[in-house]
């Protein structure tokens, strides 16, 4: 069952679980036992008044009920403490699973589904393991030791226990067939509300822009129904299950009493026996109630449970090696070898038989147009995909024989869309060295041409980022995710189309800040101007994934028709009359 999988993570609580049950043990016994002396009060007490024996069994019941009483208490503290613990650990697994999925996991799994197997599943295994420990446990018990005990006193009436199960248990076993199934659904509706109201949050600039409030309420409220309704239609189920079962008990109890009157009359049973009977027989049949709602919860909590498993399986594409190389750093020097590569479950190629190196102390850079697969070589570096033919080397060695952290600390990357963490400027651009020095970021914003902007903030270093820096402009944002990379310093810059928000005067003052801080190293750029890659050493032509071109800025005028329509698009004929002498 998949339920073992995460056995593992209940181990800490062996000894607070083996103490609960002592306490389980200690608080059914309890219970059991009360009857018994309220037999003993009535039949020889009242009955014959000796008011000894009323008040010996009387001061013992008075015992007993404390005993149990503790018991019960030290049991819902014990169980409530393993199950949050266990979904604390559950949690922290998952996650800690989560975040090293590579792209190609994310890719399969929607973000919003991840969030609700955190948040939700987990307190659904919780809810139900508490419940369990409490239930599962002690109405066995229960539920054998009352009827037991009620067929000693009076075995002749012991069928009507009988009946009263099986009618019971019958209820149940219908709701259960009809209520188990929905539970899958339910997970996967509160995934798609997770979904809806995430994409209505992040997207409520365009949404008001383009004037869709009504379209999206109108999105979000369907999924709402949809759950409320499924919501509702199990919970009007389990709701019937109550009323239901005090008939069932009420009628037990009546016939009880009917029955064990004519006894009495006949002077074959004593009244006590018949009270303790009614006590024992109440108790046994709501174990057995106990159990079947077990029953219906445990399928529940195994949804969540296989949601959870799911998770914790998947086999995380991109591994470290067994035996990782350790290489010194070169100058971060980087070679594609016959490289294709195919997104995971799409038919085609995106990219196919790309070879090519970026030297040291040179800037490569790749130009084409949208879509063309420029990102995806990007990504093939620091290891967010693998390439799926070829191989892809960093200072000489393939990377995936490399250790991840190993590898992704020779490079500053600052992707396509910059994204910062909430936090302080300073925070984010030590980011990736947090040992950074002042000095030191204070230059990587002075390269990043971020010192401007800092400049007139009240704080300057110290002024705050909001959650994905949403109170800095797209090119401010840029600027600070490309000091970020500096302040790492690597050994290889992957700038993937990061000068696209800075306006040209900008871009051309970060070029050449760039080029004295990255002497030796290994920079690779990605991007659709022309005027950014002019004088890159070396530039690599992309068109619908295949290298078209390669070459400098005037070679390629001469050599690639490509890159001549894109340049021609770009510079002014005479800026082209110039570069093609
Ligand atoms: N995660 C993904 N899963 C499947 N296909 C993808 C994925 N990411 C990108 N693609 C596809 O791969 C192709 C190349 O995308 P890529 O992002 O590399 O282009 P690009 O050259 O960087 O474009 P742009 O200049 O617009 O950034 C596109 O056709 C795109 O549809
Ligand atoms: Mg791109």
């Amino acid at each position: 069952m998949s339920g073992t999988k995460i056995l593992k993570y209940f181990t800490p609580y062996i000894w607070p679980f083996i103490l609960m049950v002592i306490f389980i043990f200690f608080q059914s016994s309890a219970t059991l036992t009360l009857p018994n002396y309220m037999a003993k009060i009535i039949n020889e007490g009242i009955i014959s008044k000796n008011t000894e024996v009323i008040f010996r069994s009387g001061l013992i019941m008075i015992f007993v009920a404390i005993v149990g009483s503790l018991a019960a208490v030290f049991v819902g503290y014990l169980s409530s403490r393993i199950g949050t613990g266990f979904a604390r650990n559950l949690r922290e697994a998952v996650f800690t699973k989560v975040e090293n999925f590579s792209l190609v996991e994310f890719d399969k799994f929607l973000t919003s589904s991840l969030i609700t197997r955190i948040t939700n599943d987990i307190q659904q295994i919780q809810m139900v393991l508490i419940m369990l420990f409490r239930i599962a446990l002690m109405a066995p018990l229960m539920g054998v030791l009352a009827t037991f005990k009620a067929y000693q006193l009076v075995s002749s009436m012991t069928w009507i226990m009988a009946v009263a199960v099986i009618v019971l248990i019958s209820i149940i076993i219908v709701l259960f067939k009809i209520v188990t199934p929905k539970f899958d659904r339910l997970q996967k509706l509160i995934d798609k509300l997770n979904l809806v109201t995430r994409e209505i949050l992040t997207g409520l600039r365009v949404i008001r822009a383009f004037n869709k409030e009504e379209y999206e309420e109108k999105k979000f409220n369907e999924v709402n129904e949809d759950l409320t309704r499924l919501n509702l239609f199990i919970n009007r189920l389990m709701m019937l299950l109550q009323p239901a079962m005090m008939l069932i008990m009420n009628f037990m109890m009546i016939t009880i009493v009917w029955f064990g009157a004519h006894q009495i009359e006949l002077g074959n049973l004593q009244v006590g026996n018949m009270l303790a009977f009614l006590q024992y027989s109440i108790q046994a049949v709501s174990a057995f109630l106990m159990i079947s709602i077990i029953f219906i919860a445990i399928p529940r909590a195994s949804v969540s449970i296989g949601r959870i498993v799911e998770i914790l399986e998947t086999d995380v594409q991109i591994k470290d090696p067994i035996n990782p190389v350790r290489v010194p750093r070169r100058g971060g020097k980087v070679e594609f070898k016959n490289v294709t590569f195919t997104y995971p479950g799409a038919a085609e190629p995106v990219l196919y038989n790309i070879s090519f190196v970026a030297f040291p102390g040179q800037t490569t850079a790749f130009v084409g147009s949208t879509g063309s697969g420029k990102s995806t070589i990007i990504n093939l570096i620091p290891r967010f995909y693998d390439a799926t033919e070829g191989q892809v080397l960093v200072d000489e060695v393939d990377v995936r024989d490399m250790k991840q952290s190993d590898l992704r600390s020779r490079i500053g990357y600052v992707s396509q869309k910059a994204m910062l963490f909430s936090g302080t400027i300073k925070e984010n651009i030590a980011y990736g060295n947090p040992n950074a020095t002042q000095e030191e970021i204070f230059r990587a914003a002075a390269t990043a041409q971020a010192l401007e902007f800092i400049k007139e903030l009240e704080q300057k270093f110290d002024s705050s980022v909001s959650q994905a820096g949403s109170n800095f402009s797209g090119g401010q944002k840029q600027r600070l995710a490309i000091a970020r990379a500096l302040a790492k310093n690597p050994e290889l810059y992957l700038f993937d189309d990061s000068f696209s928000a800075l306006d040209f005067k900008t871009d051309a003052a970060l070029r050449n800040a760039l080029k004295k801080e990255t002497q030796g190293k290994t920079v690779i750029i990605v991007t659709q101007r022309i005027s950014t890659v002019i004088d890159a050493d070396k530039i690599i032509v992309i068109d619908a994934g295949r290298i078209v071109g390669e070459g400098t800025h005037k070679e390629l005028l001469r050599t690639c028709s490509i890159y001549k329509e894109i340049a021609a698009s770009q510079l002014s004929p005479e800026e082209l009359a110039r570069d093609l002498k």
